[in-house]
């Protein structure tokens, strides 16, 4: 598990920022005016700081950019950054700022000094957040970033608020870390004994074996997984902070551990990247345990189905027609549409066991969504207006990216089978929305529900203002404030 960095918050003191070691972050309004720490710093450097901030470099600076002084005379530290944030900044530009001092923690240590700025709980997060760095297979010396102390002059304020958005940082990790974890260690049973840990933070934790799943009439979801030799697995996470009895929110996510495509197998080159494939899966219980350490006074529940999609003598065949919970039939055109298998019985089995208040599910569902909406924007789809507004309220907020697209008879109508109720896939065209209509179908009437397909958005090849290269947790963030705002208001 990686763990972040570790934060002390203290009053601003003078003397140990001159002879600190290592880095010292400053953060400045964009117009350059020097609050008393910044002036102290000032004329411990000489003048250095004034003279940045009246360069042309200062004023072209976007949010999330810093400029750098390097080895300051009057500084033991190595290195200056000097980080622009407007007084009354949106949370997101707070972070940015954050995730800029987080990308260069030194070794020996950083000191932040963030004077008055409110935001600073904020900062910190984002610098945690970009200061990520999942190490578990990389054998020898590794440069480990040093404590980091935060100069506030509400170092008491400042301390407490941090702590609550540790709870998300401490999810965002959990999110990431099993996301970038390869096929051959992230098993569907090493998963679910991850899963089985959250059990230490009141979390009710439950796993469906196979013969339980059977018994259940999951056949889609096991369709997908027949062809592995590890078992496939539906994992139930129960959080009850709120008033017994209350309806809970039901998460579902999808938890293909490796995606070959099965008998429908994918192309060699890329296929590496389809161990991000339990994505949906990842970012549930991201939200499971940040929901956990922060006490949320809400019921939520996780559903999570784990399975491999492997090509195989046992593994199901395109032609296929299976049977799901609900009793529709599918027939499998192409074994590599597995995620709208997995999902469509673990929603159900959440409808029926849970009866929730509302229902979301997240997955890395379909290459078309990336061609769609590119790495900037998870595709959110809901025949909810209040549900899919509120959702993207949350994810604006949390400067995480979400885009509503369509639904409509017209898709659904791709999904009509010969011989079977529907088929798995509706061609080319809109396959990111006939997914959706799939989905939508194991849906009951009236329930409100939204279904995000974050295959763009779950793992990236180059880093963000908020990670590093690989998985991004995108997710986790929104759906703990879509918690907060729809069910502790
Ligand atoms: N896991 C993939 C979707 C995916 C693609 C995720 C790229 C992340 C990045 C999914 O199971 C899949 O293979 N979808 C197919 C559906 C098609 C066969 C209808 C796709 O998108 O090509
Ligand atoms: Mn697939
Ligand atoms: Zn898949």
């Amino acid at each position: 598990m990686t763990e972040p960095v570790a934060v002390r918050f203290q009053d601003t003191d003078i003397a140990a920022l001159s002879s600190a070691e290592g880095r010292i972050a400053l953060i400045l309004p964009p117009d350059g005016s020097l609050g008393p720490d910044a002036r102290r710093l000032d004329r411990l450097t000489r003048g250095a700081v004034a003279r940045a901030v009246g360069s042309k470099a200062w004023g072209r600076l976007k949010p999330g950019e810093s400029l750098e002084i390097g080895w300051p005379a009057g500084l033991a530290a190595e290195a200056l950054q000097l980080v622009p944030l407007k007084r009354r900044a949106p949370v997101p530009e707070a972070r940015r700022a954050g995730g800029a001092i987080g990308r260069k923690l030194h070794e020996k240590g950083t000191v932040v000094v963030a004077g008055t700025h409110a935001g600073v709980a904020d900062i910190v997060l984002g610098l945690r957040l970009r200061a990520y760095d999942f190490a578990d297979h990389r054998t020898g010396s590794r440069d480990v970033p040093g404590p980091v102390a935060v100069m506030s002059a509400r170092a008491a304020a400042a301390a407490e608020a941090a702590r609550a958005l540790d709870a998300v940082a401490q999810g965002v990790f959990f999110t990431r870390d099993l996301v970038n974890e390869p096929a051959n260690v992230l098993t569907t049973r090493e998963f679910a004994r991850r899963l089985e840990g959250l059990a230490q933070l009141g979390i009710e934790v439950e796993v469906l074996d196979e013969k339980a799943l059977g018994d259940l009439g999951m056949r889609t979801l096991l369709a997908v997984g027949q062809g592995s030799d590890s078992p496939s697995l539906v994992v139930v996470m129960r959080w009850q902070g709120g008033a017994a009895g209350e309806a809970p929110l039901a998460l579902v996510g999808k938890g293909v551990c490796f995606d070959t495509g099965g008998i429908s197998i994918k192309p060699a080159a890329g296929m590496e990247d389809m161990t991000m494939d339990m994505g949906g899966a990842g970012v549930v219980a991201g939200v499971m345990k940040a929901l956990a350490l922060r006490g949320a006074k809400a019921n939520v529940v996780g559903l999570v189905g784990l399975v491999e999609n492997m090509p195989d003598g046992r593994a199901q065949r395109p032609g296929d027609v299976v049977r799901s919970m609900k009793g529709d039939t599918v027939e499998v055109i192409n074994t590599d549409a597995e995620g709208r298998l997995v999902l469509a019985d673990v929603m159900w089995y959440a409808q029926e066991r849970f009866a929730p208040r509302a229902m979301i599910d997240l997955a890395t569902l379909t290459g078309a969504i990336v061609i769609a909406l590119g790495h900037e924007n998870a595709g959110v789809f809901s025949s909810d207006d209040a549900l899919a507004g509120a959702l993207l309220r949350a994810a604006a907020a949390e400067g995480e990216g979400a885009w509503r697209m369509p639904l409509g008879e017209g898709y659904d109508r791709l999904l009509k089978s010969r011989i079977a109720d529907m088929k798995n896939v509706g061609g080319r065209p809109g396959g990111a929305v006939t997914a959706a209509q799939f989905l939508k179908r194991f849906v009951r009437d009236g329930l409100p529900w939204c279904h995000i397909d974050i295959a763009g958005v779950t793992a990236l090849t180059e880093a963000t203002a908020l990670a590093p290269k690989g998985a991004t947790g995108w997710g986790v963030m929104t759906l703990d404030r879509l918690v907060r705002d729809m069910l502790e208001g």
